[in-house]
């Protein structure tokens, strides 16, 4: 008999219920202050998973308890929100798409994993997959912004990374995509409001990467507080039991989320806790979060008649394979062993910089203001986000200190070590208080370049964190505005540095800055990274994974809308749009200029029909016409035109790059396989429909920028099949 089997026919029932029970250490970052109570729960057998507990010491006694007194000896498996870094943090999801970079998402969750492993932990509750289209939502910051393929890509990247080769080394950790799914369509951009959208929306936006997740092997996946068109995702056994495990083969560990199946009392599907524990464990949740629902509502449950032993035994069975397969029965204390060298922690930096710098979106950059000239003598830096270290580090910071992240400031006076440099906060970030604007505008006098860094608080995104309005929070436009007439005065650029964990809704302080850089938030490395661009060592080269609303009115806003009856005309009325603001964004999905130039043409396809199974190659020659060096995104995008159901006028099918020296030409070379053209039909099931499809390619989701070609798809022979 296996070990998890002979395990399983000695269990108790408080054993049993014990794997499949997660309890939070408190206070995290400052050691673990569990609770008495649980202590001897660990003992007993009847906690078997942590959460929220970090460094090697507190790890290793809470493992002892389990491994050493318990009867069994199970070892804990131990989790935590590492999401973008552990204690040198890189840019926050939204902002790491930003570099349309798939070797950067998975190294930074590689390194994020060292990191955390060589802390003790197994398991992280990342990566957050959902995709959104909603700023209003905080936790837009999480993820990977508005398109599906960006979503998948970004799900496969990160499970390569947290999961390394075998989550048996001592480096790994056990990936958990969350959370499935839709819950970025709350109403409203409310957070935890109720979800409804079409089960095409549903299948063909939202659960693609949780899909890639799968497929790469992810160990673990969260389902959403949300409910989904009337069922809670905890609950949900079509889309848990039915559609994840059943028709995606997921064989992993499904957790809950922090106490949602207690909570689905609240959502009104379950009359106690027993009830709600059965719920959850019918539809395939192995894993009680915080909720204490399995231990205290499955032996009533039990005893009901609503589950059988044989339902929690297979919950159980995943858990205790989940806790082999991370090597923990072994050695439950290998992760901790790890020692990092000095040298491990440097290269890490560095990483972290080079990512920042990759993921900064630069909008704006009226006549060539930036770079900043080396010879500068004066800068004036000013605003709330100017030395904010903690603010760097955005939403979850693992177990990252608040001091230690790179500030603009600090950024800049290394990156500038000769010139004068003035600071002055002039506002804070929501505050009333005036009394700061005066001095900030009379410390522009004299200055070559005024450097003003605005935008929100790191804790106004993440969960919990939805806006109604997506201006710039407290007084800070007044602040602007005084700087932008002082300079004006002076001739003196304005570049500002714009922080936030979504767009914001800021034409006119776009419309009057010289130079606009998106900078998300950054992590350890924000202020290098930030001076890194703003020198001209780093040619910017991120472009937006989300579209920028010009309105909060626009919202939800994203490119791949489908054309309707009455698609957009100026001349005529009758047409979809609105009488008080344009259609447009205020930047579309995949806008960013470079300090290059570039031209793209002679857009080329390797063949101009093809059957299901074969593959085009799609290539763009790419042509720098400035008068600097700089990394190009090139996207690709297919539009069926006329089809048994109506298609997005734009679909993301890939996406490249390629770096070029000033003159330099190049080909981009992309490919796509046709069946990444099929469709979901009125079934919703795949289908590959004959007839032409529209490739498109180019610098964003800017229909107007996009260089345009058609492909003929045709039946595959008899031998063939048109799935
Ligand atoms: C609640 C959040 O929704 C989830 O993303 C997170 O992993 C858990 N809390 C644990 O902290």
């Amino acid at each position: 008999m296996s070990r998890v089997e002979s395990l399983i026919s000695r269990m108790t029932l408080t054993e049993k219920l014990g794997q499949l029970t997660m309890t939070a250490c408190g206070q995290a970052v400052t050691g673990p202050t569990i609770a008495g109570d649980s202590t001897e729960a660990i003992k007993s057998g009847a906690i078997g998973n942590l959460l929220n507990l970090v460094g090697t010491e507190n790890v290793r006694e809470m493992q002892d308890l389990a491994v050493k007194e318990s009867r069994l000896g199970i070892p804990l498996l131990i989790g935590y929100d590492v999401i973008h870094g552990h204690r040198i943090l890189f840019p926050i999801p939204l902002g790491e798409a930003a570099s349309f970079d798939p070797e950067f998402w998975a190294s930074s969750a590689r390194e994020a994993a060292k990191e955390a492993a060589a802390d003790g932990l197994a398991m992280t509750f990342a990566p957050m997959l959902d995709v959104t289209r909603d700023p209003r939502w905080g936790r837009i910051a999480e993820g990977p912004g508005e398109d599906p393929l960006v979503g998948a890509r970004m799900a496969e990247a990160k499970v390569r990374g947290f999961q390394g080769a075998d989550l048996g080394e001592a480096d790994a950790l056990a990936a958990c995509a969350k959370h499935y799914c839709a819950y970025g369509c709350v109403t409203a951009g409310r957070d935890y409001a109720p979800v409804d959208i079409s089960d095409r929306t549903l299948h063909e936006v939202h659960m693609v990467p949780f899909a890639a997740a799968v497929s790469a092997g992810v160990a673990a996946i969260m389902p959403a507080f949300t409910d989904l068109n009337g069922v809670p995702m905890t609950a949900n056994k079509a889309l848990l039991r039915d559609w994840l495990r059943g028709r995606l083969g997921f064989d992993g560990v499904v957790i809950s989320d922090y106490n949602a199946i207690a909570e689905l009392i609240r959502h009104g599907v379950a009359a106690d806790l027993a009830e709600a524990a059965a719920l959850a464990l019918k539809a395939g949740v192995d894993i009680d979060m915080m909720a204490d629902a399995y231990r205290h509502g499955l032996p009533i449950a039990l005893q009901r008649g609503a589950v059988s032993v044989a339902d929690i035994d297979q919950s159980v069975r995943r858990v205790l394979i989940l806790k082999e397969r991370l090597g923990l029965f072994e050695d439950p204390y290998r992760r901790g062993k790890v020692e990092e060298l000095p040298a491990a922690r440097t290269n890490r930096r560095r990483l972290a910089r080079q990512i920042a710098a990759r993921s900064i979106v630069m909008f704006k950059n009226e006549g060539d203001v930036l770079p900043i000239a080396p010879v500068a003598r004066r800068l004036a830096v000013i605003g709330p986000l100017a030395n904010a270290s903690a603010e760097m580090r955005g939403v979850w910071w693992g177990a990252a200190a608040p001091e230690g992240h790179v500030t603009v400031l600090e950024g800049l006076r290394s990156a500038f070590p000769q010139a004068e440099i003035l600071h002055s906060e002039g506002v804070e970030i929501e505050s009333a208080d005036f009394s700061g604007i005066a001095a900030s505008v009379d410390s522009c006098a004299a200055a070559d370049a005024i450097i003003l860094c605005l935008g929100e608080a790191a804790v106004m995104s993440g969960e919990a964190s939805s806006r109604a309005h997506l201006g710039l929070p407290g007084i800070q436009r007044r602040l602007a505005e005084a700087v932008f007439e002082r300079a004006q005065r002076s001739a003196t650029p304005v570049i500002v540095i714009l922080f936030s964990g979504r767009p914001l809704v800021v034409p006119w302080l776009v419309e009057r800055a010289g130079a606009v850089l998106a900078a998300w938030f950054l992590g350890s490395e924000a202020g290098n990274a930030i001076a890194d661009v703003l020198t001209g060592h780093v040619s910017p080269s991120g472009r937006t994974p989300v579209t920028w609303p010009r309105a909060v009115g626009q919202v939800p806003i994203f490119f791949s809308e489908r054309s309707g009856g009455r698609p957009f005309n100026a001349q005529d009325k009758f047409t979809t749009k609105y009488l008080d603001v344009v259609n447009e964004p205020l930047f579309p999905f995949g806008f960013g200029l470079t300090y290059g130039r570039f031209e793209h043409s002679n857009l080329r396809l390797s063949s101009s029909a093809v059957g299901v199974n074969d593959a085009i190659s799609i290539q763009v020659d790419v042509t720098n016409r400035g008068a600097r060096e700089a990394q190009e995104t090139v996207f690709l995008f297919a539009h069926d035109k006329v089809a048994s159901v109506s298609r997005p006028t734009l679909e993301l099918k890939g996406f490249g790059k390629i770096s070029l020296a000033p003159g330099e030409s190049g080909t981009v070379t992309l490919s796509l396989r046709a069946r990444e053209l099929c469709f979901l039909d009125m079934q919703l099931e795949p289908v590959f429909e004959p007839g032409e499809v529209e490739i498109l390619v180019g610098p964003s989701a800017d229909r107007t920028q996009l260089l345009a070609a058609t492909i003929q798809l045709v039946a595959s022979g008899p031998s063939g099949s048109n799935q």
